[in-house]
């Protein structure tokens, strides 16, 4: 089973988005998907209702309040975490994981708390001696903006404490089709391909990844 987790302790940068949408693209695909909501809020599980009947099927975990029973045949479990997340509960869902992704919104105040995420982030990967890949997506940009070029610049040069880079997989354009496919229970790739085209695109590399080796604990590979 190939575990995917949502983090970043930034509140709104995009974790149930990229969820939700890495969901049902691998439930497009056939597979056995199982989306575990980690936060109070609940905002996957609202998805999940909003889902139509006729559409691939997503398994729903309200996590944060019920003991986790992940069913055998799962094939890719999804987890969202919540915003503010650290101590005791970040340091459990980090060692359920296989590969964490970490959305991050162009804005200076996103960029510095994403810093100081990653360096916490990092500082408990250690303590728990954990394999599991990090990689990072920048979300909701505006092209040709100051702020995009800040973000991405600031993510190219993370690098874990070992000097490799962290994988920087995509640059999700802010788009509407990402707000009315959340209040439809659907994912952009179940739009229809000419409306989302520019979107789908940038997901190629988050794909490529999550489908590759060296999204996995070396244990595993
Ligand atoms: N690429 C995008 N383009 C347009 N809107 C977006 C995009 N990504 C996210 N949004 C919108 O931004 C808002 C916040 O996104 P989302 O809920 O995914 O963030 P989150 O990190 O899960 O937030 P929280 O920390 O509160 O759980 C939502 O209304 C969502 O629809
Ligand atoms: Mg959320």
């Amino acid at each position: 089973m190939r575990s995917i987790l949502l983090l970043n302790a930034k509140g709104g940068c995009g974790k149930t988005t990229v969820a939700t949408n890495i969901a049902a693209y691998y439930a497009l695909k056939g597979k056995k998907v199982v989306l575990a909501d980690f936060d109070p809020q609940g905002s996957c599980m609202a998805w999940l209702e909003a889902r139509p009947a006729d559409r691939p099927r997503i398994r729903g975990l309200a996590a944060w309040h019920n003991t986790v029973r992940v069913p055998k045949n799962t094939e890719y479990l999804i987890i969202d975490s919540p915003a503010a997340i650290g101590g005791r509960p970040l340091a459990k869902l980090v060692q359920r994981a296989d590969s964490i992704l970490i959305p991050v919104l162009p804005s200076p105040i996103d960029i510095r708390a994403a810093e100081h995420f990653i360096g916490k982030l990092n500082a408990l990967r250690r303590v728990l001696n954990t394999e599991v890949k990090l990689a990072t997506m920048a979300n909701r940009v505006r092209e040709n903006t100051l702020a995009a070029e800040d973000l991405d610049d600031y993510l190219e040069m993370i690098k874990l404490p070992s000097g490799k880079k962290v994988p920087y997989l995509a640059m999700l354009r802010a788009s509407q089709n990402y707000i009315r496919a959340a209040e439809e229970g659907l994912s952009i790739f179940e739009f229809a391909p000419a409306r989302t085209l520019l979107d789908r695109e940038c997901w190629t590399r988050v794909f490529r990844w999550l489908d590759s080796q060296r999204s996995l604990p070396a244990l595993q590979s």
